[in-house]
């Protein structure tokens, strides 16, 4: 009798010690005992980022969103292509990753103090939250404790959601991530900061189907203003959009955008076709306040999409050696 009470003691601890260890449980105070000025350190470099080029910001919050969207949250996005290999960061819709240089300097400030001790999947995601707060947004505590991978493979990057996107494959895409379609709606206002560039919504302005060049929700004037800049047969290099009106400043100009039928991709515009997004769309549009509550409760949960991180890389570019 005691012999089984303890072997269901011993099955419970396995069980109960493989769902953490499995899951890598984050932390508010991860680092408090081991490098409790980490985060100053890492607001720092993306502040001196951001005054030398403003388009860090918008950089920072994308990077984040792909890390986390391939292989969990785990620095996978960070790490360079090597002879062998074609990386994440080198895939089909690279377009426009830029500013690894912002978490190179905020990982060489943070080793500097406590080496080996602060993984880059969290240096990022810190980053992230830096970026938008610096930028006038909300501000949130960020969970810590993710691992940094050792995989990042180029093809991966397919599994991102894709600008043409209608609702259910978005929801779709969400889910698999366990998030819903609030998060979808909270996290698609992340377009209020930066860029795109003419690939990523041509589908929508030249051929758009059968019937009409343009999409027919889209409205007119804005569609004949992003035809001048992108024509079909578009050959200045980098040419493209803002994704809004104000695109350094994090507010809720996106959804106010949105609802005039001023969105740059199919994906912001299909927000409109599903009556439960609709409303929160008009409801961020409406209050500033409540989109950046639920922005700040998203980003916690996009945050903390596991990964399968084993180790704190020393360099964020490649995987220890
Ligand atoms: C809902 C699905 C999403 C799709 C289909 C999507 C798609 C895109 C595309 C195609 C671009 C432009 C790339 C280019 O042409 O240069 C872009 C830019 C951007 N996206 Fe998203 N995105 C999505 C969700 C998100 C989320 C969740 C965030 C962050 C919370 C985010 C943040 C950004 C930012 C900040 C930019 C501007 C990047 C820059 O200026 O460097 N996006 N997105
Ligand atoms: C983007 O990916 C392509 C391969 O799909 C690669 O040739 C190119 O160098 C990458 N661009 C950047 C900026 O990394
Ligand atoms: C690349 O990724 C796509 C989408 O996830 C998948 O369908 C395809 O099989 C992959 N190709 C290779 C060569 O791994
Ligand atoms: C979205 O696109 C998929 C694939 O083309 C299609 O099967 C689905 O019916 C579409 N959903 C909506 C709501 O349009
Ligand atoms: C486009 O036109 C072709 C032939 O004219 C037709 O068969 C097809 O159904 C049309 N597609 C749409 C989406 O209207
Ligand atoms: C990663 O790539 C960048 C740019 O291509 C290069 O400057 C850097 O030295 C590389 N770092 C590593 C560790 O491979």
């Amino acid at each position: 009798m005691a012999a089984k009470f303890v072997s269901l003691l011993v099955t419970m601890f396995v069980f109960a010690s493989t769902l953490i260890s499995s899951s890598n449980a984050l932390s508010l105070n991860y680092y408090d005992q081991t490098c409790p000025n980490a985060e100053t350190a890492i607001a720092e470099a993306v502040h001196k980022g951001m005054i030398n080029d403003k388009t860090v910001p918008a950089a920072l919050l994308r990077m984040h969103f792909h890390d986390c969207f391939i292989r969990g949250c785990d620095g996978s996005v960070l790490l360079n292509s090597t002879v062998k290999n074609q990386a994440e960061k080198d895939g089909p819709p690279n377009i426009s990753l830029h500013a690894f240089y912002v978490i190179d300097n905020a990982k060489k400030q943070v080793e500097k103090m406590c080496p080996g001790v602060v993984s880059c999947a969290d240096i990022l995601a810190l980053a992230a939250r830096d970026a938008v707060s610096l930028s006038g947004g909300p501000n949130w505590n960020v969970p810590k404790g993710r691992k940094d991978g050792r995989i990042s493979i180029a093809n991966d990057s397919l599994q991102l959601p894709f600008p043409t996107f209608n609702i259910s494959q978005l929801q779709q895409s969400f889910s698999q991530r366990g998030l819903s379609i609030d998060d979808l709606v909270a996290l698609s206002g992340g377009h209020t900061l930066g860029f795109s560039h003419c690939s990523s919504f041509q589908n929508r302005i030249h051929n758009f189907n059968n019937k009409t060049d343009v999409d027919p929700s889209m409205d007119p004037s804005f569609a004949s203003s992003l035809r001048q800049v992108c024509p079909m047969h578009n050959t200045v290099k980098n040419a493209g959009s803002f994704l809004d009106t104000s695109p350094t400043v994090f507010d809720n100009a996106y959804y106010k955008m949105l609802v005039q039928g001023k969105s740059i991709f199919s994906s912001d515009q299909a927000l409109l076709t599903n009556s439960r997004t609709q409303a929160l769309v008009q409801k961020y549009a409406a209050s500033q306040p409540e989109f950046y509550e639920a922005f700040a409760n998203s980003m916690v949960k996009m945050s903390s999409i596991n990964g399968a991180g084993t180790e704190i890389r020393l360099d964020c570019r490649s995987i220890n050696h």
